[in-house]
């Protein structure tokens, strides 16, 4: 089921999320559910926030980078109450979007590789280093589990230079090809 996501002014994107464990209702039908609204949205990521539920689980599909990066082909995984143990390498730019900020693109500074422990969907747990896209998508999508927005992350000037494009996606002026909430 495709589920609304909720965009930059919803609460719920504020707040830090509570770990879960395998008793979770319905947790592989949440899964499915993840991946099928982070596909139907283009997404490369999606953290349980930006769709309502304050749990610290996201997924993400690096398999768009496949073309550059042939071992990310079918490159999909989810990662439950992830804990970014180390941060490595220098910090490089890229231009980040957010699905909760429809339309908006922002260079953001980040590590180039990250040590995560984290569960996956059979609540197996894993210790690995993740390098290049993939661990820029795991640090933005982590930082939405601590309620952390990508826009923080950018300069004071710039985030002033962009405050009415912010003021209104929470007004609701904005466009998205995919369900969104407030
Ligand atoms: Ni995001």
């Amino acid at each position: 089921m495709i589920l609304p996501i909720y965009v930059y002014g919803s609460p719920v994107l504020k707040k830090e999320a509570e770990e879960i464990d395998k008793t979770y209702p319905e947790l592989q039908t949440f899964i499915a559910d993840m991946f099928e609204t982070m596909a139907n949205s283009e997404g490369v990521g999606l953290a349980a926030p930006q769709v309502g539920k304050s749990i610290r689980l996201f997924v993400l599909d690096a398999s768009i980078f496949a073309e550059d990066n042939p071992e990310l082909k079918n490159y999909r995984k989810v990662f439950i109450n992830p804990i970014i143990l180390e941060r490595a390498g220098e910090k490089v730019c890229y231009n980040e979007g957010c699905l909760s900020f429809p339309k908006l693109h922002e260079d953001v500074y980040r590590e180039q590789r990250v040590r995560v422990e984290y569960f996956d969907a059979n609540f197996e747990k894993h210790d690995e280093w993740f390098d290049g896209i993939v661990a820029r998508i795991i640090q933005h999508e982590y930082d939405h589990l601590e309620g952390k927005l990508f826009v923080e992350r950018l300069s004071s000037i710039r985030r002033k230079l962009i405050a009415s494009k912010l003021k209104r996606i929470t007004k609701g002026d904005f466009s998205a090809s995919y369900k969104t909430k407030l």
